[in-house]
């Protein structure tokens, strides 16, 4: 039986050079960051390193990273920190935003006196900017706008210098969650007025538990978690050496190979899609997904011709064949509420039908594309 993973939306496959590097960095450095000695002084400069790297790939200062856990800690510390120090008392976000952040602002919305406004979306999944334009002009109340570069289920792309500019002629802070869109794009921050951005290594042949926070200098965010000096006060506890190492190499990595291996990945999306097409011509593609343009060429959406009654076995036949994907369909079961992102902007009828989301990476071929639709196309012919 084949293996083919096509779920690098949800984590990716390490590189090795990523790897090595960790592997030496636990050998020989193992000394507290914050210790003095020189042991302390070794993992100390490995971390001010890989955050001047960090900076330099990114277009910013040293001092505005602040490495964390990964994107839901930083999403989580942009949002708090935001009501809590920065007086913000309206947040405008959308409802196809990931859980890290919808969750957090509905935790935001219980605990302290914030008006939550979500922004009116297109029948593909586009946020209206003139909703949020309209919404800027109307309300003096103030505001933190969150919404995410890529989207990690459809894919769809924002256009995060226009809504950065929005936010800026009105005065409201921005925060976007970057987790889909760094380590897949040359992204220039000094030139996107964006306030606030979370990262996430293993989205990009990195370790998990590591990302960091960009957070624009003189912001005024204050920590989340307490208890150290560490990240210059901004966040508590003993920095995973190692991690942010990986992070620093897997960055780098992705950044240097950039224009080849997207042009292999956006050659297997675009391969995706003439074949099943071809294959399977009642197929739709949720959101913009299919436009190469307005999307991002690491990941597809798509709704299947498939009954209701045979929808739940489409994945368990999927992993049977040793195929990996993702759901990112409505209910299909009792206790599964579905994807809040296709429940956010599809129609009923497509909502019925199974949608499921691959997504790509460098180590993909067109022969496991090709594996792939021939087993959808089996399935759904059975
Ligand atoms: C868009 C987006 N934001 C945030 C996260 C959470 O990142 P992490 O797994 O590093 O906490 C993810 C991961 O699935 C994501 O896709």
């Amino acid at each position: 039986m084949k293996n083919v993973y096509l779920d690098s939306a949800a984590t990716t496959q390490m590189r090795d050079e990523v790897i090595d590097r960790m592997i030496t960095v636990m050998q020989e450095v193992y000394g507290n960051p914050s210790s003095t000695h020189s042991f302390g002084r070794s993992a100390k400069s490995l971390i001010e390193q890989a955050r001047k790297t960090v900076a330099c790939y990114l277009k910013v200062k040293a001092s505005e990273i602040v490495f964390t856990s990964g994107g839901t800690e930083a999403d989580n510390l942009a949002l708090n920190s935001a009501i809590r120090d920065l007086g913000v008392r309206r947040i405008i976000t959308s409802k196809i935003e990931h859980h890290a952040v919808l969750y957090t602002v509905e935790q935001l919305q219980d605990c302290f006196d914030v008006e939550v406004v979500y922004l009116e979306l297109d029948s593909l999944g586009n946020i209206k900017t003139a909703h949020l334009e309209e919404l800027l002009k109307i309300s003096d109340k103030k505001t933190l706008v969150s919404l995410m570069h890529v989207n990690n289920e459809i894919g769809n792309k924002l256009d995060i210098k226009k809504v950065g500019s929005l936010c800026k002629e009105h005065g409201a802070l921005f925060h976007s969650d970057c987790v889909q869109s760094v380590g897949h794009y040359d992204l220039d921050f000094s030139e996107i007025p964006v306030d606030f951005t979370a990262v996430s290594a293993h989205k990009f042949h990195g370790p998990k538990g590591v990302g960091f926070a960009f957070i624009r200098k003189n912001s005024g965010l204050k920590p989340l978690i307490f208890g150290g000096e560490q990240e210059r006060g901004h966040r508590a506890g003993t920095e995973g050496v190692h991690n942010i190492v990986g992070l620093e190499e897997a960055l780098k990595l992705s950044l240097d190979n950039l224009e080849e291996e997207k042009t292999h990945i956006t050659g297997l999306k675009t391969h995706f899609i003439e074949k099943i097409k071809t294959e399977i011509p009642e197929v739709k593609f949720n959101g913009n997904c299919a436009d190469l343009d307005k999307s991002t060429y690491t990941l597809i959406n798509v709704c299947l011709p498939v009954p209701a009654d045979k929808a739940l076995m489409l994945l368990f036949q999927l992993d049977l064949k040793g195929i990996a994907c993702s759901k990112g369909s409505a209910c299909q079961s009792g206790s599964d509420k579905g994807s809040h992102v296709l429940n956010a902007f599809l129609d009923e009828e497509d909502l019925k039908k199974p949608s499921v989301r691959f997504s790509f990476s460098r180590y993909n071929t067109k022969d496991e594309i090709d594996y792939v639709i021939n087993t959808l196309k089996e399935f759904i012919s059975s």
